[in-house]
Formats: C-alpha cells, sequence, structure tokens
C-alpha cells in the first residue's frame, strides 16, 4: 500500500518501479531553482546523487510550469523518466513531498536510505489542496525552542503539505524577539526565574530559569529555510493582553500598579498594556518591526484573552474611554486592533487577529483566527470577515490525546482531550454558511501550545499523529476513518523510520 498522505485526488498505481542509482538529473525551471535545488540535496543519499543542472543530459525528472492547473496543484508521473507539472513553486514542491512519500520509509525524511538505490512506485497523480490557508502554529513564549528546532518543524509540517508555520513569539512567560529599539524586551521580558512543575493548579514552583530569543539573523535563516520548502512564516505579536514579560521590560506601558516580574505561572495575567498613547505607539512599533523581519507574511496581531480589570480601575483608561465616547473597557480593545492594522495596512500586509477581537468590531479586512469555537468562524465569515479555523477541540494539539490516565501532563480542564480520529473528523468549514460567507473560509490552523511541552521530543509526540490526520483534512480529501487508519499506520513506520517520536495510535507509549 503507498500510503500516500494527504490522499492525493486522483492515484492511478502502476506495476513496477522506478529505480534512481548514481547521479540523476533534474531539470526544472530557472525561477523555482532555489525550492528544487534544496529538495535535491535532501533528497540525495549516499551513492544516489540528485542533480539540477543543465550540464546532465538526460534528466530522470523533469519539472515544468502549466499554468492552467490550480495554485499548489501538480501532476506527477514517475517512470523511467518522470515528470512534474505544477503551476507554481507550492505545486511543485507538493509533488515532490509526494515523490518522497513513494520511496522507501527511510527516504521520506532524510532517513539513512541504504544500497545507493532509491525504488520509487510507479503512479500517475493529479492533485490540488482544497484550502490556501494549511496551518501550523507554535508557542516560542511558554517553552522557547531554538532555531534548528523550528527548522525540524517546518521539515515536518512541509512533509505532510502545510504551507504556513504561526510562531507566538510573545506572552506573559516571555518575549522571543530581539528588536534594537526596545532592548529591554529581551535583556529582560525573554527570560523568567521558574516555570510550574506539574499542572499549574499544583501550585509548585520548579525554581529553574528559562528563557532565549531569537536574533535577527536568526529570523533571517529561519524565514530562508521556510521559503525554500514551501511554508510561510507567520509572526505573532500578542497584545494588548498577555502582557507581562513587556512589563517587566517596560513597566511604564502597564496600568500603575506597580513592577512585576516575568510570569512564572501559566494562564492569563492580568497585567496588559495601557490604552495609552505611549503603549499604542510601543505596539505599533514593535508589530511594525517584527512585520520587517517577515517580509509579505501576514501579520498576526493576538487580542486574545484580554482581561479588563486594570482598565476599569485606570483613570488614564476611564479618560480614554470618555475622549471615544466608550460605555464598556472591552471596547478599548479596539483601539489597539484598529491602530495595528491601520500600520500594518498601510504597509501592505495582511492582519491576523484571534476571534475575541470581534466584541469591539474591528475592520472587516481582519482575517479572524476562530479559536473559542466553530461558531465564532461562523460568525466572523457572516460579518465579512476572512477566517482562519482553529476551534479547540479539533486543532489545539496541547490537549491530551486519549482519557488513559498514563497520558503525559497536558493541557487539564476536564473536556481537554483530542483523538487523532476526532481531529481527522473535523470539518473545516462551518455548516450553514451561504456561499460567499463560505468562501470566506481561507482554511485551518493546528495549535501547538507549550505550556506543557518542554522539549523537542515531546513537540512531536503531541503533533504526531494528529497533525497527519489535520494535514489530510485541510488538503481537502479526508473520507471515512476506516479507509484513513492503515495508511496512517504506514505513515507512522514512515515517521519511526526519520526518527519522529510520535504517539502511538492505541495507547500513549513512552
Ligand atoms: C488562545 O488559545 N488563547 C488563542
Amino acid at each position: 500500500m503507498l500510503a500516500l498522505i494527504p490522499q492525493p485526488r486522483e492515484c492511478d498505481v502502476r506495476p513496477g518501479v522506478v529505480v534512481w542509482t548514481g547521479s540523476v538529473g533534474v531539470a526544472a525551471p530557472d525561477e523555482w531553482r532555489d525550492a528544487i535545488e534544496t529538495w535535491c540535496v535532501e533528497s540525495s543519499i549516499e551513492g544516489c546523487a540528485l542533480v539540477i543542472t543543465s550540464t546532465v543530459a538526460a534528466p530522470r525528472l523533469t519539472i515544468r510550469r502549466d499554468s492552467s492547473l490550480p495554485s499548489g496543484g501538480y501532476r506527477l508521473v514517475t517512470d523511467d523518466v518522470s515528470e512534474i507539472v505544477a503551476s507554481d513553486a507550492s505545486g511543485a514542491l507538493h509533488a515532490l513531498a509526494t515523490l518522497r512519500q513513494l520511496g522507501p520509509h527511510e527516504w521520506w525524511r532524510g532517513g539513512d536510505v541504504k544500497g545507493g538505490r532509491i525504488e520509487i512506485s510507479k503512479v500517475q497523480i493529479t492533485d490540488w489542496p482544497e484550502f490556501g490557508w494549511r496551518g501550523a502554529h507554535l508557542d516560542v513564549a511558554r517553552h522557547f525552542f531554538p532555531v534548528d528546532v523550528v527548522e525540524n518543524f517546518i521539515d515536518l509540517i512541509a512533509a505532510h503539505k502545510l504551507n504556513s508555520l504561526h510562531l507566538h513569539l510573545n506572552d506573559d512567560q516571555g518575549w522571543r524577539v530581539e528588536l534594537p529599539q526596545w532592548p529591554r524586551l529581551t535583556e529582560v521580558g525573554a527570560w523568567r526565574r521558574a516555570s510550574p512543575r506539574g499542572l499549574e493548579r499544583d501550585g509548585v514552583d520548579d525554581g529553574t530559569p528559562h528563557g532565549g530569543f531569537y536574533r535577527a539573523d536568526d529570523i533571517a535563516r529561519l524565514v530562508d529555510h521556510a521559503t525554500r520548502r514551501g511554508v510561510r512564516l507567520i509572526p505573532e505579536i500578542d497584545l494588548p493582553g498577555h502582557a507581562q514579560a513587556v512589563l517587566a521590560s517596560y513597566p511604564e506601558l502597564g496600568n500603575g500598579g506597580g513592577p512585576v516580574e516575568v510570569w512564572t505561572h501559566w494562564g492569563i495575567s492580568r497585567e496588559v498594556l495601557a490604552p495609552s498613547t505611549e503603549a499604542l505607539a510601543f505596539a505599533a512599533s514593535v508589530v511594525r518591526a517584527v512585520a520587517d523581519m517577515f517580509p509579505g507574511s501576514p501579520v498576526h496581531i493576538g487580542g486574545d484573552e484580554c482581561p479588563t480589570d486594570q482598565w476599569e480601575s485606570s483613570d488614564v483608561a476611564r479618560a480614554v474611554m470618555i475622549e471615544y465616547g466608550f460605555t464598556a473597557a472591552r471596547e478599548l480593545q479596539g483601539l489597539f486592533t484598529r491602530r495595528l492594522t491601520e500600520e500594518l495596512t498601510a504597509a501592505g500586509r495582511d492582519v491576523v487577529a484571534w476571534d475575541e477581537v470581534l466584541d469591539a468590531d474591528p475592520p472587516t479586512s481582519v482575517i479572524v483566527a476562530a479559536w473559542r469555537s466553530v461558531d465564532k468562524g461562523r460568525d466572523a465569515a457572516t460579518r465579512g470577515h476572512r477566517v482562519v479555523m482553529a476551534p479547540m477541540p479539533f486543532t489545539y494539539f496541547d490537549w491530551r490525546q486519549s482519557d488513559d490516565p498514563s497520558e503525559p501532563l497536558a493541557m487539564a480542564f476536564p473536556l481537554a482531550m483530542s483523538t487523532w480520529e476526532k481531529v481527522y473528523g473535523f470539518t473545516v468549514v462551518p455548516d450553514g454558511l451561504d456561499v460567499e460567507a463560505a468562501s470566506r473560509i481561507l482554511g485551518a490552523q493546528a495549535q501547538h501550545w507549550t505550556e506543557y511541552i518542554a522539549t523537542p521530543e515531546h513537540l512531536e509526540y503531541m503533533a504526531f499523529p494528529r497533525l497527519a490526520a489535520f494535514a489530510e483534512v485541510v488538503w481537502g480529501t479526508a473520507g471515512p476513518v476506516e479507509e484513513f487508519r492503515p495508511r496512517l499506520e504506514t505513515h507512522l513506520a514512515r515517521l519511526r523510520a526519520n526518527g519522529v517520536n510520535f504517539r502511538p495510535l492505541d495507547r500513549p507509549g513512552s
């Protein structure tokens, strides 16, 4: 069984295999060269070098453009001379990702293939994605992950034909990107004294400092790595709530409650930015500076879980409410959403925000990430917003994967459980939308919040197999779970052969 994941739309399997050995020539359009060369380097093994060069007389793989194909779509024929046709580089990369699944398991992601030859199943495939936004999200604020770990994660998501990685770059517990204009954000805000040991509700402090941050050259390296693999990085600066690390660095941007440390708890801190001229200017400045590090990407401005208690007892906030004629403190959040949207729109960027921003009438140009429920996505699309579906029960991969008591520590409220079968049953477009509103559902995104994910191995454990199920759902070819399961079992052998620490299907494992 080929066990392709995500399942292609049309796949005709033919008898026999293609054998690549020695020097294998790959002919490709010049404009896709960076991406395809990267693939060739990573796909070469000892005794079989894939070479993208016009000096190889008879290519074994030709890649060419046909702009009549849908974006991201491709045709792939594997034969003595194999052929890929795509309308854009992302389509070509999707075909190459499929090709790697047609070879030995060890070849899938740079595992150790022995014998100097690669055997590839003979197929004819026509395939394209249903949704343009096929995302994963990684919280590097609660736990910092170094560049090589993020690169590995990018490789894994690209191999599943996901095309964006949203980086949650700040939270109460840490600020993770160096900005020369605001040095204390990383001198102070990137480091915390301790984290909870066990669950937050256990109330035990581990006494172990944690921190780290990315410099501009780290971000540039990540952007280049991702771009070559057809993945877009989407930075998030989460304000005005989740601001305790910012206020530990610059207390004058807060509501006058006195100095705070970078938070050593999980949950929602009450420390939020003041709705002052200075704090709005700060937010615009940092969001703009971070946007500049991620050329052309949409920028996520957070906006979730912003408690209003501090605003309700602040003279500054009261004066701003009077100035704008607001009757509820909640409306103050709209000042941040509008200011940041104006700033980023002027810079030509799409703006994304969590669904709480709907409470203070954001501009309809804001893309809403619907996390609290499917209903929030339905509401946003009905109100004219483009929407990324990220509802907790289906896309929060910090939730435990079964109700087995030996599941590792995870987000622990009573219903926080999400099996791979549940993820596979997710329907991206909420029902009840008319055609126009449904067309505003851009796709979906899988969240990896990291309060309880502290190591790269555990990140893989929480991501897989759910991310494989999610990838097929958002590609748009999910079918009956009984048909998926055997493919998934074979795919897990592929993950194992490449050292990915997935959770076994039926038991928590190690
Ligand atoms: C979120 O989970 N607070 C977006």
